[in-house]
């Protein structure tokens, strides 16, 4: 809403995701959104159709808050199910995706159209940093796993974090 020339209203941004892990792309896109929206609520799926995800729901949730805290309008939370369901519950005014290359965009406009037609909410697109437009959590994991850097990559506490779930993974073969 415009007021005298000004816009007097904080709009509430959902940024879902799956977050396995998060990376420094996903993190650039929170932190862009953090500056473009009032309040942004990060959302993490759970979402039992996928993959079992390597890091668990609350892995996820922990890494996300670690690497959001120094944004005040940021929060992290999870959801069950369908994303326009959860956007109408949460009040939210508008969904907010990372778009890397052509490739993503055909998906995300399907998606796109189907949570607004479902939601009445529409989903905003921020470009990808060049640097990460390659950066996605399977390849991160994969490169990660088969002994590769990837500290460029992800930010410090997600990297703590792998290292660690490799170590265990190492020590129980
Ligand atoms: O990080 P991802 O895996 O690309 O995120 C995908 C996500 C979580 C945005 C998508 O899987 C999703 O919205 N899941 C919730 C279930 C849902 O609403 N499905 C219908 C989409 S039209």
């Amino acid at each position: 809403m415009i007021d005298n020339g000004r816009a007097s209203r904080a709009t509430h941004a959902v940024l879902p995701g799956s977050f396995d892990p998060p990376t420094n792309g996903h993190l650039d896109v929170i932190e862009r959104s953090a500056r473009c929206f009032g309040r942004v609520t990060v959302a993490v799926v759970v979402n039992p159709q996928k993959r079992e995800p390597m890091f668990s729901l609350e892995e996820r949730e922990a890494m996300l808050k670690e690497c959001t805290a120094h944004l005040p309008n940021v929060s992290v939370e999870h959801f069950r199910g369908l994303l326009a369901a959860y956007v109408k519950q949460m009040r939210a005014d508008v969904i907010v995706k990372g778009l890397r290359v052509v490739s993503d965009f055909e998906n995300e406009m399907s998606t796109a159209l189907m949570n607004r037609s479902l939601s009445d909410v529409d989903t905003l697109f921020l470009m990808s940093d060049q640097r990460y437009s390659f950066v996605s959590s399977s390849i991160v994991k994969e490169v990660f796993f088969l002994g590769g850097d990837v500290a460029a990559l992800v930010p410090e506490p997600v990297l703590r974090i792998m290292s660690a779930k490799r170590a265990g993974v190492a020590r129980s073969k």
